[in-house]
């Protein structure tokens, strides 16, 4: 049976390669995206799923329009990293008549009051603290939630030990742990620690281009702006697409390894953001999440070219 799941998103260039692959992914109904403040502006990020789901023939899939700004810090958007558009300044054109419905919160606390479903969030966590601090009962219909976000043992990427998600709403996402915490729940946290090592090269967007040039050309647009600053900051001739891989996970558990932890995030100081996640139960709590350390790389791009492209991809020996 497909799995039930609502995708919280800040789309951002790996949200939209993370849309793309949920939406080819079989074991998926998508049954809404919700947009928060992050990469983007809330706006330009409903804009950007639009651009997605029209793609993909698949506007049929409801998009609320969620917060505007995280729920205590000043909001900081990631656009040095994604361009102003978010698409790496593809700059396509939008898509015109899509009705905004409700806002993202209320659809979250209403869709959770009817059904049990799981959650991948992509971006900062502020809608679902606000939807689970507007109605803590909801908790208990969640099945599953990924979350991209958070480091263990690898370094930050906005300070030295801060992930962009959880530093942009340090407060969102510790309200969100403490809540599972508190509802003997566990968030699945997928890290830099595994997002790292998934590099999309320039050489697997041409392989992408000779198997599907029109996917192939549409991930070349939008990743090239991305691609050059990796190359700016880290000398990495790629980019790092962290989003896809919470997807691929929440589809094939086998993936990625890790393991249960109690963990809690920095809201003051210069850790602001951290994940501190407690590997060693000096505090004797009981775990709220599972932490991943371990990905198969080679695994998670073998499904990602092929649910994007939608070809089956046999005899690449170690290419990949
Ligand atoms: C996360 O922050 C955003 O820039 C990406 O979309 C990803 O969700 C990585 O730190
Ligand atoms: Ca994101």
């Amino acid at each position: 049976m497909k799995k039930k799941v609502i995708i919280d998103c800040d789309p951002g260039i790996d949200d939209s390669l993370a849309l793309m692959l949920a939406l080819n992914s079989p074991e998926l109904d998508v049954v809404a995206i919700t947009i928060v403040c992050g990469n983007v502006p809330v706006e330009i990020g409903f804009e950007n799923a639009k651009i997605i789901l029209q793609r993909l023939h698949r506007l049929d899939i409801p998009i609320y329009q969620g917060e505007k700004a995280p729920l205590v810090r000043p909001y900081i958007s990631a656009q040095d990293t994604h361009g102003m558009d978010g698409l790496g300044e593809s700059h396509f054109a939008p898509v015109p008549g899509y009705e905004k419905k409700e806002d993202a919160v209320t659809f979250l606390v209403n869709a959770l009051k009817k059904e049990r479903l799981s959650i991948i969030a992509l971006g900062p966590m502020t809608n679902l603290a606000k939807a689970f601090s507007k109605d803590e009962t909801i908790l208990s219909q969640v099945d599953e939630i990924v979350s991209m976000g958070g480091n263990f043992r690898s370094h930050g990427n906005c300070s030295p030990v801060a992930e962009y998600n959880y530093w942009c709403d340090p407060d969102a996402a510790a309200l969100c742990y403490e809540l599972f915490a508190k509802h003997h729940k566990k968030i699945h946290m997928v890290g830099l620690d595994v997002t790292r090592k998934i590099v999309l090269t320039p050489t697997l967007v041409s392989y992408m281009k000779r198997l599907q040039p029109e996917v192939g050309s549409f991930v070349e647009s939008i990743t090239h702006f991305y691609m050059d600053f990796h190359w700016e900051y880290e000398k990495i001739i790629g980019c790092v697409i962290n989003d896809p891989l919470a997807v691929a996970y929440f589809i094939d558990r086998s993936l990625c390894q890790g393991f249960d932890a109690y963990t809690a995030i920095e809201t003051t100081g210069i850790s602001i953001g951290q994940s501190v996640v407690d590997s060693m139960h000096f505090y004797k709590k009981e775990s709220n999440s599972h932490i991943l350390t371990e990905v198969d790389q080679t695994a998670f791009m073998k499904l990602f070219l092929e649910r994007l492209t939608g070809q089956k991809l046999e005899n690449t020996g170690d290419y990949l």
